[in-house]
């Protein structure tokens, strides 16, 4: 079922656990994330780059894909389609394509004028039975080509940004999009425990999910984040995979070389880096 992210974020933090968004770049992608929910009876999260999106044709047709699969592969686990660290313009793009949640990531802009992009995105969500992401605090890393390093949000523009009345909310915590550096200090607790105490029962997400250490996750889940992306990970994990299959000389046995087989490893990596997210997020079951 596409469905707004709404409820099982509220459900999540009230549970105590985490839903994972995990990014899809393209069918074999989806399928996997797709799959691997229904399988752990886990509720999901599709995220969509405004990059990934271009890639797979459009928004349309990311729409056709997953409402598609859903329906011919039988999922019956809460999905949401999101749009992720959107623009204005994609954020209205993905409204009107078919997206069961967007990220509106103002996070670059003054704060005022994060509040204002923010509050025409709450009417038009709202209106649809759309779930809403806003971020305070650019997340660091790189993303689509964009280079930024891992801030701090300030507590008290996340409040001015959760009043508006977004569903879950994106603060920087000293998280990084991709690989974490060797010196990388870790999650700020003290700046997430402020985030929280401001914002009250708002879901707070938490992007960059790649690689942060099991103890972390656990502890950022215990003061409030509901919500936990996962891009790189996938990646990574469909790269090592597809590299074995190359370098083991399995394209050029028999048939090797159909796209149905020389995907496969790298199809069956992806569902198993996404079982271990759930699973470690205490997503599993509670579709
Ligand atoms: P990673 O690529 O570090 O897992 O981050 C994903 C993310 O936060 C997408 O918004």
């Amino acid at each position: 079922m596409l469905v707004s992210a709404k409820e099982m974020l509220n459900k999540a933090r009230e549970g105590k656990y985490a839903v994972g968004q995990f990014n899809i770049n393209n069918l074999e992608w989806t399928k996997a994330i797709l799959l691997t929910a229904q399988e752990l009876q886990s509720p999901v999260i599709l995220g969509v780059s405004e990059g990934a999106g271009k890639y797979m044709c459009g928004y349309k047709t990311v729409v056709g894909m997953v409402k598609g699969m859903i329906e011919e592969l039988g999922i019956t686990v809460p999905v949401a389609l999101h749009l992720d660290h959107g623009t204005f313009e994609g954020a209205k793009a993905c409204i009107n394509a078919g997206f069961s949640s967007i990220m509106f990531d103002g996070s670059h802009y003054p704060i005022e004028e994060n509040i204002e992009k923010t509050t025409t995105l709450v009417h038009a969500c709202d209106v649809l039975g759309l779930s809403l992401e806003a971020e305070v605090g650019a997340i660091g890393g790189e993303e689509d080509g964009v280079i930024g390093s891992g801030e701090c949000a300030d507590p008290n523009e996340c409040k001015m940004i959760a009043d508006l009345g977004v569903t879950m909310l994106a603060a920087g915590i000293g998280n990084i999009h991709g690989k974490y550096p060797e010196n990388w200090p870790g999650l700020s607790f003290e700046t997430l425990a402020a985030v929280k105490e401001k914002v009250g029962d708002m879901p707070l997400v938490l992007h960059g999910g790649t690689g942060i250490p099991e103890d972390m996750i656990k502890k950022a889940i215990s003061l409030g984040v509901a919500k936990i992306n996962v891009n790189t990970e996938c990646q990574l994990s469909f790269q090592a995979a597809t590299r074995k299959y190359i370098e083991e000389g399995k394209d050029l046995q028999g048939k090797g070389f159909d796209p149905r087989k020389l995907l496969a490893p790298g199809f069956e990596a992806i569902k198993a880096t996404v079982k271990e997210k759930m699973e470690l997020f205490g997503s599993v079951g509670k579709a």
